[in-house]
């Protein structure tokens, strides 16, 4: 049922009960945090795809094991069993030199072979301990998320039956340490599917035109991921390292259709500085760096990945060769028809710091569709990740009081949700040092004062130099 499952604990807006959910779906009451509920996985979309996937492999097992268990069951029933434990006899002079070359040949190619793997990492939602809820201060950047992973999970009702083409790219940019990974995880852990993280620097390599095709293997993982489990979510961690605008074009991104739709926290419609600027001045940067051949094809393959997603797989691809030949004999009304490449549920995450300087046909629709900018935290943000780093860091009573937790909130401004949780970390070092077990005010005012300021030097002065110091203060002092 719609409105049953550990992910369902927000309210549906009722726009979305209209167009995501089957009529039968209860009406749930209004949402606590606002925030538009997520379709539990296992009954949208993805948990129905994933099913039949599971059944064509069972299929197929049965298949794959009830041949040979046939054939073994007729020699048995005409007295004539066969033993699977019989090996026939081989010429180890045959065997040894067969297997001295087969050896070879893995050691040879196993290096090239490697080369071209997909550096991904593979997590399965179990396996991510961030959750939505955990994702504080950026309600408007999540509730897009939310929407987006919606129309991921009922892909298909959305496209078959609305006619809609889903978002398959998101972009998050933002100064580091806003949340962007931590937000990718909490996705992929809610909406149940693998997450394919990648850091973009590991797909360069020093032998040419590998890092084209660790792309194009991260790609084909994912989609066959996507075909097994129902859906996958790929994550490119800091991707201008290997998507800068190509040599010759103007790296400010600027696609109308881009600038109506990038959010900013806060519900602001906030694009980066320089790319609002440059907008609104009718100005472009054109990239006049002179970029490898390496360089741009690593971008084409980029570009040209992002829309394989609906490749047909290895076995249409022999069926379609199989269908091709047989039909160069047929008569054209009796021609057979080739497989449908399947839709695969695919959504794309990038990360950056530098969306500015990425090559602008990426940020096109149809790529990376949503442009999303992680703003650094307001007030109202920084006291509520206040609140939720402090349910964890062992703190005094004195924090508990919100009139000091507004004024750390205030003092605090500039800060991204990382250094709001590194500054108690270092509150707690201090608070160590003291010998309590508890952060005070003090250690975090004074681990704000490190932050800020950095270590004190201590300096020894000679004489001299403090007569000279007290006389330049001295004069200070009068002239005030
Ligand atoms: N909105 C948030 N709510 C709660 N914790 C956050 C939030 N944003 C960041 N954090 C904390 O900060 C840590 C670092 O954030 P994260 O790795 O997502 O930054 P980032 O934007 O990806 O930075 P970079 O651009 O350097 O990769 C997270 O592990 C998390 O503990
Ligand atoms: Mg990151």
């Amino acid at each position: 049922m719609w409105g049953s499952g550990k992910l369902n604990k927000r309210t549906i807006l009722p726009s979305e009960t209209a167009t995501l959910t089957p009529s039968s779906a209860p009406s749930p009451g209004p949402a606590p945090d606002g925030l538009p509920a997520l379709i539990a996985a296992r009954t949208a979309d993805v948990g129905r795809n994933r099913e039949k996937q599971r059944r064509r492999r069972l299929r197929a097992m049965a298949w794959l094991l009830g041949v040979p268990a046939a054939f073994l069951w007729f020699r048995l029933a005409v007295g004539d069993p066969f033993n699977v434990f019989s090996f026939p006899d081989f010429d180890p002079l045959v065997v040894m030199p067969l297997l001295f070359f087969a050896l070879l040949a893995v050691v040879l190619l196993a290096g090239t072979v490697g080369a071209g793997r997909s550096p991904h990492v593979m997590y399965r939602p179990e396996q991510i301990k961030t959750r939505l809820d955990d994702v504080i201060g950026i309600d408007p950047v999540k509730e897009d998320v939310v929407r987006s992973l919606n129309l991921f999970l009922a892909h298909k009702q959305f496209a078959d039956e609305m006619g809609g083409t889903p978002r398959r790219g998101l972009l998050f940019e933002g100064a580091p340490g806003t949340g962007k990974t931590h937000l990718a995880k909490a996705m992929a852990a809610e909406a149940g599917v693998p997450f394919l993280f990648v850091s973009a620097t590991s797909f360069q390599s020093m032998y040419y035109g590998a890092t084209a095709r660790k792309i194009r293997s991260y790609f084909k993982k994912l989609r066959k991921v996507a075909r097994q489990e129902g859906g996958a979510i790929g994550f490119i961690e800091e991707i201008d390292a290997i998507a800068m605008a190509r040599g010759g074009l103007s790296a400010t991104v600027a696609p109308d259709s881009v600038s109506a739709v990038a959010h900013g926290c806060g519900s602001l419609h906030a694009l980066p500085t320089s790319f609002a600027l440059s907008h609104t001045a009718g100005a472009t940067v054109i990239n006049q760096n002179i970029t490898s051949e390496g360089v741009g094809g690593v971008v084409n393959e980029l570009l040209v990945q992002m829309q394989s997603f609906d490749e047909p797989t290895g076995t249409q691809k022999i069926q379609t060769w199989v269908i091709d030949k047989v039909n160069l004999v047929l008569a054209d009304d009796r021609q057979l028809p080739r497989p449908i490449p399947p839709r695969t549920n695919i959504l794309l995450i990038a990360a950056t710091n530098r969306a500015d300087n990425l090559d602008p046909a990426l940020l096109r629709p149809g790529r990376f569709d949503r442009r999303l900018t992680f703003e650094l935290p307001a007030k109202v943000g920084r006291r509520q990740l206040i609140d939720h780093f402090l349910k964890t860091k062992a703190h005094s009573p004195e924090l508990d009081d919100d009139v000091m937790r507004d004024q750390v909130a205030s003092a605090t401004s500039g800060y991204t949700p990382v250094m709001i949780e590194h500054l108690f970390d270092e509150a707690l070092v201090n608070a160590v040092r003291r010998g309590q077990r508890e952060m005070s005010m003090g250690d975090v005012e004074r681990a704000r004062m490190v932050e800020e300021v950095g270590l004190g030097q201590p300096v020894a002065y000679t004489d001299h130099e403090r007569k000279l110091i007290s006389t330049h203060e001295a004069g200070h002092a009068v002239a005030a």
